[in-house]
């Protein structure tokens, strides 16, 4: 039996705190929780009762013997330093995305980690959707051919105003450290990267308070280039309604397209570099089998990260996200931060450093414009109860 600990339970942390208090993950249970906000302890407590012990502070929890692995859903800035703690008592640890605010101190919690040896997962959940599966199934297996194109457009993620002024931290690049690339987005920009591996370049136009009051990018466009020729788009924000979830893929033998949980291919019988070449026609018509795979309906893919971080500890089963893993997506949209802040091509790697330091450039002109928010002690006026509004939006 794990015994879990849930550090931060706003509107994520405590529908995990409640999944395990309800018994939805098979060997494990929540024995005990922790947030800086006292109406959300006050929450717990009358939630879970005395089985679970509820803590203020995070330090407390991680020392109280009472728990082999942690949950940490508070918001990014904290997600490292709270990891680290918990890797140091030995703990096994599930983060919450994003991985952290920049690559460089995620880079030091994924080297603590590493040295653990304890178990490290990330919660992306949508990996665990039976489409996004099969999409990335179906490219390795090279169905669509060599890759030319991948193309994203994902603004169904409206929020109102109402939503950013939620909890203190949000919207700011003091208390949240990005806008809809850091938290909306993590989860998409970690789906592209593990059907089409790393882009090396990016450019990237980011629009701060376009569609909000808010400090950080609430409209995103980002445009990359793989060795390969290969290049992508990914297009979102939070200010257009009703919104789009579009994906298409496009290779040399046709493409894939995603939109409103349907999953179409597009396959022709010979490849279209051939076909380009030796065609004696100047727009031939090709055969086009067209495919709709049929889809599994989509289960609460928290619950299922949780159980296969369970059964990881417990007998080994690979992780479906290794907490290794959050870098990438972080490198995405720390790389086109820079690249918005720069006007200019961002190399991945990136310069890490010069990230760092206009980031902080942009947390010191934001306290210049009065805002002096920070992710560290300040309490969430969260409502704290799930929503589906977490699940994948097709
Ligand atoms: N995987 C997903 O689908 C998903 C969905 C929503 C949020 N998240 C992630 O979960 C994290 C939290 O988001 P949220 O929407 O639940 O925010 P929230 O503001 O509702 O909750 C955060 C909670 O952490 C507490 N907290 C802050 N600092 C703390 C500390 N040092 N120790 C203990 N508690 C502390 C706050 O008081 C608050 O209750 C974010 O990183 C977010 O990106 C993930």
């Amino acid at each position: 039996m794990v015994r879990y600990g849930i550090i931060g339970i706003g509107n994520m942390g405590s529908a995990h705190a409640k999944a395990l208090y309800e018994g939805k993950i098979d060997s494990a249970t929540l024995t005990a929780v922790s947030d800086t906000n006292i109406d959300r302890r006050t929450w717990a407590q009358n939630e879970f009762g005395a089985g679970t012990a509820v803590f203020e502070d995070y330090e407390s929890l991680l020392t109280s013997g009472l728990v082999d692995a942690v949950i940490i859903a508070t918001p990014h800035y904290s997600h490292p330093d709270i990891a680290k703690r918990a890797f140091k008592e030995n703990l096994h640890v599930l983060i919450e995305k994003p991985a952290g605010v920049d690559t460089k101190s995620v880079k030091e919690m994924n080297r603590v980690a590493m040295e653990s040896g304890k178990a490290f997962g990330i919660m992306f959940n949508q990996r665990t959707d039976a489409l996004f599966g099969a999409l990335k199934y179906y490219v390795e297996l090279g169905l669509l051919g060599e890759i030319k194109r991948f193309n994203w457009i994902i603004n169904n993620w409206y929020r109102t105003q109402a939503y950013y002024e939620s909890s203190s931290w949000r919207a700011s690049w003091n208390g949240e450290g990005g806008g809809v690339l850091l938290n909306q987005c993590p989860h998409n920009l970690d789906i592209w990267q593990w059907i089409m591996g790393m882009p090396t370049k990016v450019m990237a136009f980011c629009h701060e308070g376009q569609f909000h009051d808010v400090y950080v990018e609430d409209d995103a466009t980002i445009y990359a280039e793989y060795p390969n020729k290969a290049t992508a788009t990914f297009i979102t924000s939070t200010g257009e309604y009703p919104g789009t979830n579009r994906l298409e893929i496009s290779g040399t033998m046709g493409k894939a397209v995603a939109e409103n949980g349907v999953l179409k291919l597009f396959l022709l019988d010979k490849d279209e570099r051939d076909i380009c070449y030796n065609s004696t026609k100047s727009m031939p018509k090709e055969k086009v089998t067209q495919i709709t795979v049929n889809i599994q309906e989509q289960v609460d893919g928290h619950i299922l990260i949780i159980r296969n971080f369970t059964e990881h500890i417990e007998n080994g089963k690979e992780l479906i996200a290794p907490g290794l893993d959050g870098i990438k997506s972080l490198s995405i949209s720390n790389a086109a931060y820079l690249s918005a802040w720069t006007g200019s091509f961002v190399d991945i790697p990136f310069d890490e450093t010069r990230f760092n330091e206009l980031l902080e450039a942009k947390r010191q002109e934001e306290k210049e414009k009065g805002n002096a928010k920070n992710s560290v002690d300040i309490p969430s006026e969260a409502a704290g109860e799930y929503s589906d509004r977490w699940q994948v939006r097709w």
